[in-house]
């Protein structure tokens, strides 16, 4: 007996074209609707500071700015992020030179394996955008969804006070 020929058609996933403008430079795409932000920025443009860790937004690992704010890219987007500036941690140094949050973590050991580092230097640069004294409660509350498997906390939170004041 002859089994039936399969019909396997393939599925065309419509793609729009989307411009996202990432550590200052502009980049036109072609996205599935439903790509996330979080795809889009490893995935396409190759930019893989961001990690993926849940991609269901609770732990932080896929943190980057947007407006300056920090969001989750796992639970945006690429398509609803076209007109404010976004940036990732391969954004922060300028030429050879770290960004002070950067150094900051450095300076204080605040990291180990450091898969959740991205995301909590960009958590705690926006922070300190818009609050260059916090207190170490508004620190932990700003910094509270960025989870730690490694418990590196205490060195963070060493190196958001060291920042205090300081121009970034
Ligand atoms: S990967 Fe986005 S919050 Fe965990
Ligand atoms: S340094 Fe390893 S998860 Fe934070």
């Amino acid at each position: 007996m002859s089994l039936p020929s399969s019909h396997s058609s393939s599925i065309e996933t419509p793609q729009t074209a989307i411009e996202l403008t990432v550590n200052g430079r502009a980049y036109a795409l072609r996205v599935e609707p439903r790509r996330t932000l979080l795809d889009a920025l490893r995935e396409d443009l190759h930019l893989t500071g961001a990690k993926p860790g849940c991609n269901m937004g609770q732990c932080g690992a896929c943190t980057v700015l947007l407006g300056g704010e920090a969001v989750y890219s796992c639970l945006l987007l690429a398509v609803e992020c076209q007109d404010q500036a976004i940036t990732t941690i391969e954004g922060l140094a300028r030429d050879d030179e770290l960004d002070p949050v950067q150094q900051a973590f450095i300076e204080h050991d605040a990291l180990q394996c450091g898969f959740c580092t991205p995301g909590q230097v960009l958590t705690l640069k926006a922070l300190l955008q818009r609050n260059e004294h916090p207190t170490d409660e508004e620190i932990e509350r700003a910094m509270s969804g960025n989870i730690c498997r490694c418990g590196a906390y205490p060195k963070i939170l060493a190196a958001a006070r060291a920042l205090a004041g300081r121009p970034l």
